[in-house]
């Protein structure tokens, strides 16, 4: 992990490019004046990284908010992190155009990151015995367009350990990030351990569970004794074990609250106890069942 200026902390992906550990998320953050509102806050309070996604259908409100508020902040295109996702629908011959075509929808001529979404077509079963090769023919058609520079970081999102398998078993490139959810009731223990042996960051999703963890008596517990918020404590237990957040959240309270993580530390007992007994919950997508 390294450390950039006082309250910014990065990681060094698997082919040198920086990324901010801690970024905006923007899934159901739709309509320009509101992405403005959130961005404008998320800029000022120290935010350099942005995650959407093709289907948030919120590309073009993203890239339009960042080219009206860079300048406010004395930022400039590479002073920001944006990360965007192949939407499942375009699994396959339409890869390469999809990604262009978020590029323009943003307003960039590159992108930080881009992420297949989700190992599966859309429309197909998810035990379909033809998404392993849809999955290899898209992933090199992104590398293609990796080696044009148009894509400084490639990655995968919603990968099992046997997608991640398959995966740097036949790639050219081999990935740099893994977006997963993940929080206490989701610890992922064998997919984090397979990228911390693989070189491959993993970023977590819904580290709040969606909302529903800001309650659980445990996080509350720790938080009280901290004296920090839930939110907080929970954004700090995937970064403790080096994994990377992108907290979602509309208000500018809350954003600010969120970023807010970089002067306490838990205790190695805190980030177990907050497991709970163990019982495994999603409050997103399960691609376990993905072929
Ligand atoms: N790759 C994937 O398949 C995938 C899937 C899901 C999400 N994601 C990405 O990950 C991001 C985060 O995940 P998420 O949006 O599912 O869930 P999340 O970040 O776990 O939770 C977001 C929810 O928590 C609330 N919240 C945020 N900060 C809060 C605070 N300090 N106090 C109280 N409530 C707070 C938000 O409310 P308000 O918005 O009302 O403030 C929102 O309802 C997404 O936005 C998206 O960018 C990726």
């Amino acid at each position: 992990m390294d450390k950039q200026g006082d309250q910014q902390q990065t990681v060094t992906l698997n082919n040198g490019v920086t990324m901010p550990l801690l970024g905006l998320g923007t899934f159901r953050m739709r309509g320009l004046e509101s992405i403005t509102q959130a961005v404008d806050a998320a800029l000022e309070y120290g935010y350099r990284s942005f995650d959407t996604a093709s289907v948030y259908r919120n590309e073009s409100d993203l890239g339009q908010a960042l080219r009206q508020l860079l300048p406010k902040y004395g930022l400039s295109r590479s002073d920001i992190f944006i990360t965007s996702k192949l939407s499942p629908s375009d699994l396959g011959p339409g890869a390469r155009d999809a990604c262009l075509k978020s590029l323009s929808d943003l307003g960039l001529d590159y992108l930080d990151l881009y992420l297949i979404h989700w190992p599966g077509k859309q429309g197909w079963r998810s035990d379909d015995a033809r998404n392993p090769a849809i999955r290899e023919e898209t992933w090199k058609a992104l590398e293609d367009v990796y080696q044009t520079g148009a894509i400084k970081a490639l990655g995968v999102s919603n990968y099992t350990v046997a997608h991640m398998a398959q995966l740097l078993g036949s790639c050219r490139v081999p990935p740099a990030v893994l977006q997963v959810e993940f929080h206490p009731r989701l610890p992922q223990t064998s997919l984090l351990s397979w990228c911390q042996q693989n070189g491959v960051h993993l970023q977590a999703y819904s580290s709040l569970g969606c909302g529903h963890l800001l309650e659980n008596v445990e996080v509350c517990k720790v938080a009280k004794a901290h004296g920090r918020t839930p939110s907080q404590v929970l954004l700090k237990w995937a970064l403790q074990q080096g994994v990377g957040v992108i907290p979602k959240a509309s208000s500018s309270v809350r954003i600010k609250e969120n970023f807010n993580v970089w002067d306490f530390e838990l205790s190695s007992e805190e980030v177990e106890l907050l497991k709970g007994d163990g019982t495994e919950k999603k409050y997103c997508w399960d691609p376990t069942g993905v072929a």
